[in-house]
């Protein structure tokens, strides 16, 4: 039984590597692609995590979970390839939405301004 088990777990655990496909390629993060970034944000996540994210935007104030202070910790972690997973796939469960509308180079823009409005990181 106990055999059984895990050779399911190890089915299931194959089967969603295989249907991720490729991880798309993080780009280098230029002043060009920040730029994009940046106009990409105060259109789509201004109104929840403010222009600086460390405050609630306006949306945001009324929200449970509040809209993160991009200063304290990711659930998803602070890799621009994590950022770039929640910006395309959105937080289960609270009002985070999937930005995947936004085009691909974009969302790597709005990952590194995300970024880059980190204070906590920019101190170190
Ligand atoms: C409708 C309001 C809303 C909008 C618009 C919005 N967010 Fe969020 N966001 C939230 C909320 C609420 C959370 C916190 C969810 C939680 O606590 O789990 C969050 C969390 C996050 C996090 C933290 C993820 C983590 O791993 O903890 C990031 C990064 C983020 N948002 C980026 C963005 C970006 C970039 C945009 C625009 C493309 C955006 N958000 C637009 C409401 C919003």
């Amino acid at each position: 039984m106990k055999l059984f088990l895990s050779a399911a777990g190890l089915i299931c655990l194959v089967a969603i590597s295989a249907s991720g496909g490729p991880a798309p390629k993080t780009p280098k993060s230029t002043p060009q692609l920040l730029e994009k970034g940046k106009a990409a944000y105060v259109a789509n996540c201004d109104v929840c995590h403010g222009p600086n994210g460390d405050w609630n935007g306006v949306a945001g104030a009324a929200m449970n979970p509040k809209p993160r202070d991009f200063s304290g910790p990711f659930k998803n972690g602070k890799k621009p390839e994590q950022v770039f997973k929640t910006i395309s796939e959105g937080l289960p469960g609270t009002a985070m939405a999937a930005f995947a509308h936004i085009p691909e180079e974009d969302r790597w823009g709005v990952a590194y301004h995300v970024l880059s409005l980190d204070k906590s990181a920019k101190k170190k």
